[in-house]
């Protein structure tokens, strides 16, 4: 099945009812959001903190704790770390990202506003004012071609009214029958213009200046004309000690990886490990995107959970191949639908410096569907990184194998995913709109063990004994499963508020319960009802979490 057919099957999410609904319930909040927020942070609230460490825990355990079998059926060897995030900023000179980790950024000349140069396109497509533009012409999207001789009297109509609201720095708005007589003039006399398409129109309506490399995009806030593209480092810098200065400058971590590198050496040297071995770090990350958006999706401040495996040179090749497989049944351990998951290989002109070969692991978020996105990548880094840290730092990075009795610099494979972004991927995945349900719009239907609360524990009614023993359930529960204690409101707002966060089952207590010790137990993704043995609960709970 293709993507477009894929996705005809699958309900259309709304990325502003997701986020919504992470505010309401606690999932994500806007960062310093009483001072107005800070573009690109977000703060990860009750539920949303207990998600994102279900999914660290998870991958924790299945490739530090207990890690996956490998190809001869041994478990292979990783161990962990929790490295600095601040390290000495040669780390990133030997790295290349003192040199190389730039974005092309654009400024808009009439409204200032910064641009990632490879975004705008995909930022005017979705800019207020280009869906104005079309909407006037007619076209249903910016791809749609257009005939300049038809539509030159809805441009210069709109340009001199909703144009001049929605995009008042666009050239054709700011010098409309200038603007149009230099169109008119590119594309031949009245009568003979062929048919154009929107967005190849647009550049024509805005560029007042030519670049060498003929009109450009305008700026999608505004229409504006867009300087050119320069260099951007995205890290953040700061400064040790007391004394700012050059000698002082150190940055904020781009990448947990570069701190496994930096302790390759003491691992070897203070484990038992030997090649090929992994070593695993979960933690922060800090770029200084162009344009965070989406969401958590692209964010200034985020979680990374990297694994850098250490391999023979000749054998990268098949340890590509497994983490890659590896990993993809990993994501769909976590719930997520196959079809909203694809592998792809990266163009030799997607690679980053140090990558020989790199795969995406991307899923189809509500933004980009029925296109996809990036959620992790598994990248062949050669031996770049150790040789680079072997020649700054003067220090031995070679491995002396003692099976084969030779010495080399190991290969490494990377996968690198997410934990902000996956975190993201299974609300998007979970959420549901329910229109069938009283009173509930939607259900977040996480698979079980990953909900924030597994289990709410419900009186029905506030008296005649049953708080008590409702509350018995949940002091014995408490220990082995995040659970949810209420007495408040109906019984129906009680579940309807579990099923927007996702809690897969509520147990409540009633009447009958004070005479055959038996509970209600409701299931989150059918609202059907059974009763348990009130000792039967525990058991119940473990037998469907470990699923
Ligand atoms: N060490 C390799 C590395 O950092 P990357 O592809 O730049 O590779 C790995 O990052 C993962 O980190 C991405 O697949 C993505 O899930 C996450 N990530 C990268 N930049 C991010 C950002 N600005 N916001 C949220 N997550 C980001």
């Amino acid at each position: 099945m293709n993507d477009t057919a894929a996705a005809a099957n699958t309900p259309v999410k709304s990325m502003e009812e997701i986020v919504a609904l992470c505010k309401r319930r606690g999932f994500v909040y806007p960062a310093s959001e009483i001072y107005g927020g800070i573009n690109g942070f977000w703060d990860y609230g009750p539920l949303g903190a207990q998600l994102k460490n279900n999914i660290r825990d998870h991958w924790w355990k299945r490739l530090v704790e207990c890690p996956p079998l490998g190809p001869d059926g041994e478990p292979l060897q990783i161990v962990g770390l929790d490295s600095a995030i601040i390290q000495n900023p040669s780390t990133w000179v030997a790295s290349g990202h003192v040199g190389g980790f730039n974005d092309p950024m654009q400024t808009c000349r009439q409204c200032k506003k910064l641009f990632r140069a490879d975004h705008v396109g995909e930022m005017l497509a979705e800019s207020e004012w280009m869906a104005s533009l079309c909407e006037a012409l007619g076209a249903a999207t910016p791809e749609d071609s257009v005939l300049f001789d038809t539509v030159e009297p809805k441009i210069s109509d709109w340009a001199r009214k909703k144009g001049k609201k929605v995009a008042p720095g666009l050239a054709l708005v700011r010098h409309t029958a200038a603007t149009l007589a230099a169109v008119r003039a590119e594309l031949g006399a009245a009568g003979t213009s062929p048919a154009v398409g929107l967005r190849g129109l647009v550049k024509l309506l805005a560029s007042e200046q030519r670049l060498p490399d003929g009109p450009q995009l305008p700026c999608p806030n505004c229409g504006g004309d867009l300087t050119e593209p320069r260099q951007f480092n995205l890290m953040f810098e700061s400064y040790v000690g007391a004394v700012k200065d050059d000698a002082s400058k150190v940055y904020l971590r781009p990448e947990t990886a570069q701190g496994i590198f930096l302790n390759y050496r003491n691992v070897l040297d203070t484990t038992r490990v030997k090649v090929p071995f992994g070593i695993a770090q979960v933690g922060k990350a800090f770029r200084n995107e162009v344009t965070p958006r989406n969401f958590v999706f692209r964010s200034r401040e985020f979680e990374q959970m990297e694994l850098e495996w250490f391999c023979r040179p000749d054998e990268a090749a098949q340890w590509y191949d497994f983490w890659k497989h590896e990993r993809m049944q990993w994501w769909l351990s976590l719930g997520i639908d196959p079809a909203n998951l694809r592998l792809r290989e990266h163009e030799a002109d997607e690679l980053a410096h140090y990558s020989k070969m790199c795969v995406d692991i991307e899923y189809r978020y509500p933004f980009s569907a029925p296109g996809f996105g990036e959620l992790e990548g598994i990248a062949h880094r050669g031996c770049y990184d150790l040789s680079r840290h072997q020649e700054h730092a003067k220090q031995r990075m070679e491995y002396f194998d003692p099976d084969r009795n030779e010495r080399y610099v190991p290969s490494v494979i990377e996968p690198a995913s997410g934990l902000t972004r996956g975190t993201l991927v299974l609300i998007c995945e979970a959420f549901t709109p329910t229109p069938d349900r009283a009173g509930t719009k939607y259900l977040l239907k996480f698979k079980p063990r990953f909900a924030p609360i597994k289990a709410g524990i419900f009186p029905l009614i506030a008296k005649e004994g049953m708080p008590e023993v409702a509350q018995r359930l949940y002091m014995d529960l408490r220990e082995q499963f995040t659970c949810q204690f209420d007495v408040k409101q109906s019984i129906g707002k009680r579940y309807a508020r579990m099923d927007e966060v996702g809690t897969p089952y509520c147990f409540t207590i009633d009447g009958q319960t004070l005479v055959d010790q038996t509970v209600t137990v409701r299931e989150r993704d059918t609202a059907a009802q059974q009763r348990l043995g009130i000792d039967a609960v525990k058991a119940f709970l473990h037998e469907r979490l470990d699923a």
